[in-house]
């Protein structure tokens, strides 16, 4: 199979067009069997649930080239649960667990083409999504969904990669206690267009959200999960009920722990801690990890130890571990490898 004429590691996070997309349409109570489409468009009613209500879920996960060039994904199993938990949060039907991984092998395998080259740097990312079609004028839910998966190749989320990047905390809420915040709604990201636009306009990279009720613990940010490196070596994450549950962030606590041998500690993390952590990183599947060099706090500035040049030593073990499991590099626990082909 010929690769298409990509400069691969010139890649940011971006969307192109791939040949092929999986749909499958929920009606009448049931979900149909699903096919590959190549028309990228769709077409909807002006009244459809999501375009008013906005009824939709996503989910996030990356095909990798490995280092014997096999095709992999990491983890599907993971987001079909996520995807499982955002369905019945948001009053939608749930896609059967095997159908969502079926559709990933799927649709992985018909854009094969596009899954950049083992070293590129570069991954093809696979975007699951459902959303309410039917037309809904009173506020309820849909009765009719449509699932869909499309891919497209990315390069690093924030530009620069590895460098480390400066955030700053924002004064916007994130979730709400007893919201969604726990889920992968495409609401929660709509809430923070905003926030983001205006910490880009600031020179800032992305925000730090802390928790709405308090606002004396961190959160996390718009689209990944926290890591904090304490100066003795612990590994420390966020525990909050109205954070993303990450598959990354679960994935590295594990590869801390049994692969490294570092204590990890999930509790709840005050933002009077900060200056006191020797690294922070975050992650997820776009962000895999991305170093924090600075936090801004309204022009107070917490700067971690592990400076603007490069990741702190820790994190890049755990980049390197994690993304050496991914490509095959290194041994994967049981199951966490789906292979494609
Ligand atoms: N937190 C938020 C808000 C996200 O959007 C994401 C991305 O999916 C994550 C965390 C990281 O989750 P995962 O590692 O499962 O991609
Ligand atoms: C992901 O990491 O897959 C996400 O969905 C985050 C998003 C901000 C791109």
């Amino acid at each position: 199979m010929d690769k298409k004429n990509i400069e691969w590691s010139e890649l940011g996070f971006g969307y192109i067009e791939t040949g092929k997309r999986y749909v499958s349409t929920y009606k009448d109570g049931k979900w149909d069997e699903g096919a590959l489409i190549s028309d990228p468009m769709i077409t909807m009613s002006e009244c459809a649930c999501v375009l008013q209500y906005a009824q939709t879920i996503f989910e996030g996960l990356k095909a990798y080239t490995t280092e014997d060039g096999r095709i992999v994904t990491f983890r599907p199993d993971l987001n079909a649960q996520r995807f499982a938990d955002s369905a019945r949060r948001m009053e939608m039907p749930v896609l059967p667990e095997e159908q969502f991984v079926e559709s990933i092998r799927q649709v992985v395998r018909a854009n094969a083409d596009y899954v950049p080259p083992y070293g590129t740097g570069a991954t093809l990312y696979v975007r699951p999504y459902m959303f309410g079609i039917n037309p809904v004028i009173g506020v309820k839910p849909a009765a009719e969904f449509q699932y869909r998966a499309f891919t497209t190749p990315v390069g690093p989320y924030f530009k620069g990669g590895a460098k480390p990047i400066t955030i700053k905390v924002s004064d916007f809420d994130r979730a709400a206690p007893c919201g969604t915040g726990n889920i992968k709604a495409g609401l929660n990201y709509a809430m923070s267009l905003h926030a983001i636009v205006e910490a880009h306009e600031e020179g800032f990279d992305e925000n730090m959200y802390l928790d709405p009720k308090t606002r004396t613990k961190v959160e996390e940010t718009g689209g990944a999960n926290f890591l904090f490196i304490t100066k003795d070596g612990k590994v420390v994450t966020p525990k909050s009920n109205s954070i993303l549950p990450s598959v990354t962030r679960r994935s590295l606590m594990y590869v801390a722990k049994e692969y490294l041998g570092l204590e990890t500690e999930e509790r709840e993390v005050y933002f009077d801690e900060l200056s006191e952590f020797a690294e922070c990183g975050l992650c997820g599947t776009a962000a895999v990890i991305s170093p924090v060099g600075k936090i801004n706090d309204h022009g107070r500035e917490i700067c971690l130890p592990s400076g603007m040049e490069e990741m702190g030593p820790v994190t890049k073990k755990l980049y390197d571990t994690l993304t050496g499991i991914q490509m095959g590099r290194i041994e994967a626990p049981e199951g966490w490898i789906c292979e494609i082909m």
